[in-house]
């Protein structure tokens, strides 16, 4: 980012419960556009270039823990137990920062939509900067007490009076100050308060009350929002994907119904595509340009070559890979198979674990049998090869290129090159047999009818 000059480090807080989200996974783990809530927040630390990263977490979820071990490893963690408020969380953080003497920002682990961009404006300075936002309705957040550019205080909603409380201008949460006045100012902060807690927003009035500079930059409030609850998460999700619609349309992708395409947080889709109704990106999805995605097509892990024509009803997961002009049709799954240029699979298939040769035909019906219930192994169609219609390839199996397999093959064995292949029972065909079945099959209903109402009549 621009104009660093000091050292950063990011604390995220992502010790609360989050019980009103009523789910068993962990709040901060709830992803938006396919990534954990609190892996946008490492995102936007890592953009900012913090060198230190800590994730205060709580007790009661180890799977918190874990995720940050596995991004960040153990220095990252800090352990706040009991939690008894913001401030006292930060201060959690102290020991885990040991030695770090720059400037410190506070974000937090259910703030999804916040950028680096965003944050940015709080570095550089002396004292003690929050992020404000213009609240549409101000309810329980904290008040930024203003006096021009200053900001003399933060007064929590529960500590307001009436007059305190009409103020719109509110606490983002996020605060940066260098290291060593953040941690001294958070020594003198009590929990003599209506709520009983160890307020982060208190340290603003004591730097202030010390001579240092306190000040409020602003951002948007929908870059702003907490999740707390499902409702927030989906309305998160919401502003997101419009992000996202808007940020593709920008770049030259055609959508004719922006708002039923669902983007994921890495999805990069080349000028010149065109995204019809209804498609949905899991994350991992790379589109280069000028390619055709269908209506109803799922793709995820997959890159799509330029010009390639993917769906209606298509799927394609981790590993598909396709080059220029290749066609998928519908219903038809990829996975793990890199398909050459100009090859095709139109119609209902099953593509795992292999490799489709340059202007390959996969017919109507195809399955790679990739996996025997215990191992997976590789199918490799050659260049030019045709598939007939309804085969299973065996795998491990190889198509030599231009090779030709008859429809309904079982095919068990390697193709050679430019070869004919049959794995089916010769077909037997006995001249008027079905009308000679017929006729016995006509008389021997009739006759077992006729025995039925001898045996009622006699009753
Ligand atoms: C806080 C701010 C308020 C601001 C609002 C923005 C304080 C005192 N108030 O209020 O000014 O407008 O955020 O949403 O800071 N957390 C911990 N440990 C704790 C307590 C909280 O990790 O002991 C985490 C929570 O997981 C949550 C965040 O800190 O992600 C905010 O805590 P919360 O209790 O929701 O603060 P608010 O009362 O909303
Ligand atoms: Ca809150």
């Amino acid at each position: 980012m621009t104009s660093q000059t000091r050292a950063r480090a990011a604390i995220i807080l992502a010790a609360g419960q989050g019980t009103r989200m009523k789910s068993p996974l962990p709040k901060v783990l709830h992803p938006v556009g396919g990534r954990a809530m609190l892996d946008h927040a490492i995102d936007a630390a890592q953009a900012l270039g913090c060198q230190r990263i800590v994730v205060v977490v709580g007790v009661h979820s180890p799977e918190v823990r874990a995720h940050v071990v596995a991004r960040l490893g153990e220095d990252a963690i800090a352990v706040q137990d009991p939690p008894l408020g913001t401030g006292h969380a930060v201060r959690a953080a102290e020991q885990a920062l040991n030695g770090f003497d720059g400037e410190v920002v506070v974000t937090y682990g259910d703030v999804p939509l916040l950028k680096a961009a965003d944050i940015e404006p709080v570095f550089n300075a002396d004292g003690v900067t929050v992020i404000g936002f213009e609240a549409r309705d101000p309810g329980a957040y904290g008040r930024l007490i203003l006096e021009g550019d200053a900001l003399l205080a933060i007064t929590e909603a529960k500590e307001a009076s009436p007059e305190v409380l009409a103020v719109t201008a509110c606490n983002s949460g996020v605060m940066a100050a260098p290291a060593a006045l953040l941690f001294s100012l958070l020594g003198q902060v009590r929990n003599d308060n209506g709520k009983g807690e160890y307020y982060l927003t208190d340290v603003v009035a004591l730097a202030r009350q010390a001579g240092h500079p306190t000040r409020a930059v602003f951002a948007p409030e929908d870059s702003v929002m907490g999740v707390n609850a499902q409702g927030e998460l989906a309305q998160a999700e919401a502003l997101f994907q419009k992000v996202q619609r808007e940020t593709f349309l920008a770049a030259g992708v055609t959508m004719t119904a922006p708002e039923t395409v669902h983007f994921a947080w890495d999805t990069q889709v080349g000028g010149g595509t065109v995204i019809e109704p209804f498609v949905v990106f899991g994350p991992g999805a790379v589109i280069e340009g000028a390619a055709r995605i269908r209506s109803f097509s799922h793709i995820e892990g997959a890159r799509v070559g330029s010009g390639a024509e993917v769906g209606p009803y298509a799927r394609l997961r981790p590993g598909a890979d396709l080059a220029e002009g290749v066609k998928i049709g519908n219903f038809v799954e990829v996975k793990n198979v890199a398909l050459a240029k100009g090859a095709k699979a139109n119609h209902l298939a099953y593509l795992g674990d292999g490799t489709v040769g340059a202007g390959a035909n996969i017919g109507a019906g195809t399955i790679f049998c990739n996996y025997d219930g215990f191992n997976k192994a590789r199918t490799q169609v050659g260049d030019g090869a045709f598939v007939g219609s309804n085969s299973s390839l065996v795998a491990p199996v190889r198509i030599g290129a231009g090779a030709l397999i008859a429809s309904g093959s079982v095919i068990t064995e390697d193709v050679p090159a430019d070869a004919l292949a049959f794995g089916r029972a010769r077909q037997t065909v006995k001249p008027e047999a079905a009308a000679a079945f017929r006729v016995e099959a006509r008389a021997r209903k009739e006759a077992a009818k006729a025995a039925q109402t001898q045996n009622e009549t006699s009753k």
